[in-house]
């Protein structure tokens, strides 16, 4: 064959590869890098001190839950080592095993004042500039980007606004954030990421902290938490199918981790979870309703844990126990109409742990 020839030819599989197989499976992860906030977190800062990390690894490991959190899950799915956290990293050729950039408290925009998307993507800009990761790795590897639900929260907390101009000012709130999110995830692609899960909000209205008013009787109405949810829901997906579209190689897929919640809170019981709504880590009385892990100036506990900690769907007064987490993964992995722009992840990724 000519030349000529082999180069048409080569062009012509490359298109029939495109396009009869948009989302090949990632083979092989070499490593996980993750960023968000306190869902994903695995220790940067802010000592979270006992109960968390009873389940594991026994002892407060630096995760807003009773044990493993996604990243772990999702670092065990890709059969490639717990991120370390990056404030642990001892150098940075240790980044090449995975780094862990979330912080709790995090956002998109300054939000509480913790660590923000933007600067979490600077960090690994800086990693990669250093020498320590190449594209090639990158490409190789999976990472994860999963935060907004503190956007919102400070925004509802500190926001003032007239009811009248509500529905504006929120939707350009949520274009501020999914925009952030977009941004960061096409300067990740161009320091070579390929394969990324992109999680959008997490359930508001269901956790404790919004439920604690009615007693954990029953999820949150309020409009503005759903208004929130639906847009920047609604918006997330068409940004990250764009960039699916615009990027080379970009091959993002969205867990719907606002639908998976959703589904454990509602059918709870399938799972082995009792009273779904009512965290198992509360404080010891009323005053002190949502504090968990908080000790009195003796450092006696101001807190209760509930006897069976795998019944709860949420540890504190926001963050899932491990054993929802686990639940999550599973649906992510398994179940047809939890991830969005690609199948379940068992397809989306190839399994090699068999
Ligand atoms: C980096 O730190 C790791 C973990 O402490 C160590 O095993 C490794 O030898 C160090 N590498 C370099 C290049 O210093
Ligand atoms: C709904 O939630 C928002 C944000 O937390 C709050 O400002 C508002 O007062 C709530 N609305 C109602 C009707 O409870
Ligand atoms: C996520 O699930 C909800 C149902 O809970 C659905 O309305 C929404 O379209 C889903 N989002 C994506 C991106 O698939
Ligand atoms: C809650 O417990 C603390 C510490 O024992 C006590 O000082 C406080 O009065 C209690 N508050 C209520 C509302 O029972």
């Amino acid at each position: 064959m000519s030349t000529k020839k082999i180069q048409s030819c080569l062009v012509l599989f490359m298109v029939l590869m495109r396009f009869s197989n948009p989302f090949d499976p990632v083979d092989a992860a070499e490593a996980f890098y993750a960023f968000g906030d306190s869902f994903v977190t695995t220790g940067n800062g802010g000592y979270m001190g006992p109960p968390y990390g009873m389940t594991w690894p026994g002892y407060p490991g630096g995760r807003a839950s009773d044990g493993r959190n996604q990243a772990d899950y999702f670092a065990e799915l890709f059969g490639v080592p717990y991120p370390t956290p990056y404030s642990q990293l001892q150098n940075a050729s240790e980044s090449k095993a995975g780094v862990n950039f979330a912080q709790g408290g995090a956002g998109v925009t300054y939000a509480f004042g913790y660590t923000p998307l933007d600067t979490q993507v600077d960090q690994m800009e800086a990693l990669v500039q250093s020498g320590a990761l190449s594209k090639l790795h990158l490409g190789k590897s999976v990472s994860l980007v999963s935060l907004g639900v503190n956007d919102y929260g400070s925004h509802n907390a500190y926001g003032t606004f007239k009811e009248s101009e509500y529905a504006t000012e929120m939707k350009t709130t949520v274009t501020t954030v999914v925009d952030g999110i977009a941004l960061n995830l096409a300067r990740l692609h161009s320091l070579g990421f390929r394969n990324i899960i992109v999680a959008n909000l997490a359930s508001m209205s269901c956790s404790p902290y919004i439920t604690v008013q009615s007693k954990y009787t029953s999820c949150s109405r309020n409009a503005s938490l759903a208004f929130e949810t639906l847009n920047h829901n609604l918006l997330l997906e068409q940004r990250v199918k764009l960039l699916n579209r615009q990027l080379r190689g970009a091959h993002f897929v969205i867990v719907n981790q606002t639908k998976a919640f959703e589904h454990i809170f509602h059918h709870g019981s399938q799972y082995g979870f009792e009273d779904a709504l009512t965290p198992c880590c509360t404080g010891i009385n009323d005053s002190y309703v949502l504090n968990c892990g908080h000790t009195d100036s003796e450092g006696r506990p101001l807190y209760k844990v509930c006897a069976d900690v795998a019944k709860s769907v949420i540890f504190d007064g926001i963050h899932p126990t491990q054993a929802a987490w686990k639940v999550v993964i599973d649906l992510y992995v398994s179940v047809p109409g939890f991830t969005a722009l690609g199948p379940p992840l068992h397809s989306w990724i190839k399994l090699h742990h068999v």
